[in-house]
């Protein structure tokens, strides 16, 4: 299994009820495919954290990075687990608030990269808080 953490760039002002949108079609599309992972939508950016078989978020990867409704796709850290970190989420969001709250979360929307000991705190952090 592998898990993925990208940014991106909503290319216009989402509302609360687009997120909610990609969330309902997230959770749909990753329970059938056993997807799991959490998304934070804040100030025009979104950070999205997938984790499933390698060759399954691969795939999820190439097609949300299709997605018209965001730009500037970077890959911030992706890496091997034998566990997963939000095994009851087929799309978990993460609130708000989680960026001022947690170092990890803001450090990793402010990078074009972060290291594994970032990526691993990033993740206990966000699955402290979401919901
Ligand atoms: C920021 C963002 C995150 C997304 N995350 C997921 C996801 O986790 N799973 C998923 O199936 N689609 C996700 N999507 C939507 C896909 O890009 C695509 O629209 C969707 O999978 C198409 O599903 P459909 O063929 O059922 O309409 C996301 C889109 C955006 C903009």
């Amino acid at each position: 299994m592998k898990f993925v953490i990208y940014r991106s760039k909503a290319t216009e002002e989402m509302r609360a009820s687009d997120v909610g949108d990609i969330l309902l079609t997230s959770r749909m599309n990753n329970q059938k495919r056993g997807i799991t992972g959490a998304l934070l939508y804040r100030n025009g950016f979104f950070l999205q954290v997938l984790e499933g078989q390698d060759d399954v978020v691969d795939d999820l990867v190439r097609r949300i990075r299709k997605d018209g409704r965001h730009t500037a796709f970077t890959v911030l850290y992706s890496g091997e687990t034998s566990k997963l970190v939000f095994p009851s989420w087929s799309m978990a969001r993460v609130p708000e608030d989680a960026v001022t709250r947690s170092p990890a979360v803001f450090q990793a929307l402010e990078s074009d990269q972060i290291d594994e000991n970032t990526a691993r705190q990033f993740l206990a952090e966000v699955s402290a808080v979401v919901r």
